[in-house]
């Protein structure tokens, strides 16, 4: 296995970015240089502009702002605004899922693919199942689960999964979500003018509208997906640019919600779409993904991974791809001007996500077959104005096997297991490797890319440093795509790792990093973790397993690693979420909050010293348990 290196990265990058500069397109790199340095009021989270006596920034001379709040108000109330605003992003995603499969019926454009895992959910909830036409059971489900997002009582249904313990810490500092929108409004309330400005109340509530995602709005995204698109199974894949084909005309989806991404990909595999392609002058159709919307059919379909987040104006500067289709989160505005460098068509789909400069294709579930077909139709006509003196594909990918859902992962791990039958469909196997010390524990590593990070460099030599000291990596997000794009979801990149972990790819025939999905999948390794304490009988926060994200960027990653935390996983980040003006909310975040749910964040910005802290804590962690 030859790895492809950050270095080997960069220089298709830049060599991208001349083909940008003879047309006179902007680029991320560029416009980094335009905002540094950032502001020191912003970055430290001290500028308060919630009402209109402001904006006040807090500094020696002016240690309150207009109201008389302290600095401490201010950075918690803004910390919480942002949890707000992941938390309401993932969860919104997760009630298009639900609604997409209030629509599904079995001659319509969606169908419900894992009927098994309908029933099983439904069972969980104590719905009825018996008798019942699959369909109707989707439609019943899909509207309890809307439900969640504003029922007026109770706290959501998903934490029953969670082991008794950590019900217990939830109910006991009062952070069990009660309905998802709830969760958010409230958040909002509170930060509003005038209301909490105790970090403390903060934090807590941060800790809530976080859990409200992950064992709520995300969990329902990542469910009822599989339910309705199939639960992903281990399945071979590339990763990196050089999966856009020239020949070809390329589809690029990006973006987060499957319900576009699958109808898209259905599509551009249809005969009569592929036929259309050729008339136009190519040789066929290849859709590949950036961003989670990729992570979601590469782990379902095998659809071929182009890059990750700061890679998504890369895919236009190919000069090959004839359409970047988008549905919602983390899509650059600048794809607009860009796409007007080239031929490329920037279709917005989402009136969530509506973007100048782009052509607004507007999808929904009912109209779903149709306008997929009409994307595909616009970017193989598309074709022929492709300009070839600008094409230029870096050749560069690797093999990936991807589609580890928790499912699939408790199947594979029944390999390494000296087969007392009463373990398989467990995670025991795993249990087993854990505690003999074969593997020392396991890091879930998410999060995005950030321009303050070397792109990608912390997320792949983060990966290679456990591996090689025999713990498991669970991957989602960008963060995966970047293991993807290094060769780590390869399965000869056992010869990365240990001894002990490089015997049980073997065993098991897995990579060393598994690719457990989207930001939404996040929610797949909590059941992981719930199922690990269960299992062994211990709490989480006793299992050696941290959560990592070193260049996370977005308002969801917050979200994310507040239920991370809050589900007892030590968390570490590699940026500072604009909480470094508040030596109290430091204090909260670092230490307080262990007091509530037995975890709490370490913020390191060193890569080689967060890598070091992570594996310290995996073995602080072995020692207590004596293993
Ligand atoms: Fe200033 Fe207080 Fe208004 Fe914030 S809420 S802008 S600190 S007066
Ligand atoms: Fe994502």
């Amino acid at each position: 296995l030859k790895l492809t290196t950050v270095e080997e990265m960069e220089a298709a990058t830049a060599r991208l970015l001349e083909t940008g500069a003879k047309v006179g397109a902007d680029a991320w790199q560029l416009r980094v240089k335009n905002q540094t340095p950032h502001c020191k009021f912003g970055e430290q989270g001290v500028c308060c502009r919630i009402c209109a006596m402001g904006p006040c920034r807090i500094t020696p001379k002016a240690p309150r702002g207009i109201c008389g709040c302290d600095v401490h108000g201010i950075v918690g109330r803004n910390y919480l605004k942002f949890t707000a605003g992941g938390a309401a992003t993932h969860s919104d995603h997760g009630r298009e899922i639900c609604h997409t499969l209030y629509e599904a019926k079995p001659d319509g454009a969606y169908k419900v693919k894992d009927p098994e895992k309908l029933i099983r959910i439904a069972k969980e909830w104590g719905v009825e199942t018996e008798g019942k036409d699959i369909y109707d059971l989707a439609h019943e489900m899909a509207e309890t689960a809307l439900m969640e997002y504003g029922k007026p009582f109770g706290v959501q249904r998903w934490l029953k999964r969670a082991p008794e313990h950590t019900q217990k810490l939830w109910h006991d500092a009062e952070i069990e979500p009660r309905a998802i929108d709830r969760e958010v409004a409230t958040s909002l309330h509170m930060a509003h003018m005038g209301c909490s400005s105790l970090p403390e109340a903060l934090v807590r509530q941060s800790l809530r509208a976080g859990l409200a995602d992950g064992w709520g709005g995300s969990m329902c995204g990542t469910e009822f997906s599989d339910v309705l698109f199939g639960t992903p199974k281990p399945l071979d894949t590339e990763a990196n640019l050089g999966v856009m084909n020239a020949d070809n005309v390329n589809i690029v989806v990006h973006g987060h919600d499957p319900s576009l991404s699958e109808m898209v990909c259905e599509y551009a595999d249809d005969p009569e779409m592929i036929a259309y392609a050729k008339s136009m002058g190519a040789k066929g159709i290849t859709v590949s993904g950036v961003c989670c919307t990729s992570n979601e059919v590469a782990m379902r379909r095998g659809v071929p991974m182009a890059g990750n987040f700061l890679q998504q104006e890369n895919v236009v500067l190919t000069g090959a791809c004839e359409a970047i289709v988008v549905d919602v989160q983390c899509i650059f505005p600048a794809l607009g001007p860009l796409s007007k460098c080239f031929h490329t068509k920037f279709i917005t789909t989402s009136p969530i996500a509506q973007m100048p400069d782009s052509d607004y294709i507007r999808f929904d579930v009912g109209t779903a077959a149709e306008k997929a077909k009409q994307i595909v139709m616009t970017a193989c006509e598309n074709f022929k104005n492709r300009k070839p003196d600008l094409v230029y594909i870096p050749d560069m990918k690797q093999k990936a096997t991807v589609g580890y859902s928790f499912e699939a992962l408790v199947k594979t791990l029944d390999g390494v297991t000296n087969s007392q039958v009463d373990v398989t469909g467990t995670t025991k196997p795993l249990i087993e490797c854990i505690t003999s010390g074969v593997i020392r524990g396991a890091v879930a590593m998410v999060g995005c890319n950030n321009p303050k990070i070397r792109p990608d460099y912390a997320h792949i030599e983060l990966m290679k440093k456990l591996i090689a000291n025999d713990i498991v990596v669970v991957a989602s997000g960008c963060s995966a795509q970047a293991a993807a794009k290094a060769g780590l979801m390869d399965k000869a990149a056992k010869d990365l790792c240990g001894a002990g972990l490089k015997r049980v790819c073997e065993l098991a025939d897995i990579p060393p990093v598994l690719h457990m999905g989207s930001c939404v999948d996040i929610s797949r390794m909590m059941v992981l973790v719930a199922e690990l304490a269960k299992d062994s009988g211990l709490n989480i926060s006793q299992l050696p397993v941290v959560g990592c994200a070193p260049e996370w960027m977005s308002e969801k990653a917050v979200s994310i690693g507040n239920y991370v935390v809050a589900t007892g996983i030590d968390t570490f980040l590699g940026v500072d979420p604009y909480v470094a003006g508040s030596s109290e909310m430091g204090q909260w975040l670092t230490e307080g909050v262990r007091d509530w749910v037995e975890a709490a964040y370490t913020v390191e910005t060193d890569i080689e010293k967060l890598v070091d802290k992570m594996i310290d804590r995996i073995e602080e962690k072995r020692t207590a348990l004596g293993i």
